[in-house]
């Protein structure tokens, strides 16, 4: 499985290409999301971060990542890629999930890499490490960064030896991670794509599901049962 914005659209959480709601419609990428960016002015990326934290913090989990946790124990080898970075999958019960684009509500280093503890002294407001006092930012994937290698492995791993890849809720547009699916179909694996809107996986897709995460998914998880 592979889950993006969508499947926490109905939690408030918003997405990021809906032409009215999505985050990229009120904000250009590259002026909040990329390492320039925070260089540039760190106060301003924290800012708009604490802004989604708090969203994020407010969000509960919504029947869609219900329905995948109780999906997980009735199937072999479920493997859950998710480019969401709000935790809302392990918080409905999810376990083992792969964050392809990391988790907003961590720190780490912004010098070191690492993630890490807040020191209590900052003198400037902004979060500063522990460890070596440098500042910290959130622990997300940005525009021109690697995807963590280990998710970046375990995902290629499991797309190439899955024999269904369901993909939710995501646009399809945002590689490496859009590459997944290609990858699995290449592999021999049937392409179930979930979304209210058609995407450039669509045209891939062996089945299309037309609608929503939280209402879809626990209908799957009933015909699972069955
Ligand atoms: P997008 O915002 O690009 O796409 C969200 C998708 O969810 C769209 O295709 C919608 O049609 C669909 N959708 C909306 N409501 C839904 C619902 N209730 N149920 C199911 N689907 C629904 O989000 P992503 O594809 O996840 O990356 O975006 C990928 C990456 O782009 C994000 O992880 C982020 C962003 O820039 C980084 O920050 C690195």
């Amino acid at each position: 499985m592979l889950t993006g914005a969508g499947i926490s659209a109905e939690s408030g959480v918003p997405t990021f290409r809906d032409a009215q709601t999505g985050l990229w419609a009120r904000y250009r990428p590259e002026d909040l999301a990329t390492p320039e960016a925070f260089a540039a002015d760190p106060r301003r990326i924290w800012e708009w971060y604490q802004w989604r934290r708090e969203l994020v913090h407010e969000a509960q989990p919504n029947a869609g990542h219900r329905a995948l946790a109780e999906l997980q124990p009735l199937l072999p080898q479920f493997t859950l890629v998710t480019q969401n970075v709000d935790g809302l999958h392990q918080r409905a019960g999810s376990i083992d999930v792969i964050e392809y684009h990391g988790n907003i509500l961590r720190d780490r280093c912004s010098v070191e890499g690492i993630v890490a503890g807040r020191s209590p002294l900052s003198v400037t407001g902004l979060p500063e490490c522990v460890r070596c006092g440098e500042l910290l930012r959130p622990d997300v994937v940005w525009f021109g960064e690697p995807i963590p290698p280990h998710a970046l492995h375990q995902a290629a791993q499991a797309a190439a030896d899955c024999d269904v890849f369901l993909s939710i809720g995501t646009a399809s547009l945002v590689y490496p991670a859009a590459g997944l699916a290609e990858h699995a179909r290449r592999s021999g694996a049937r392409i179930i794509e979930l979304n209210p809107q058609p995407t450039p996986l669509s045209a891939l897709a062996d089945i299309t599901l037309r609608g929503q995460a939280g209402d879809l998914l626990p209908r799957l998880l009933q015909a699972v049962r069955r």
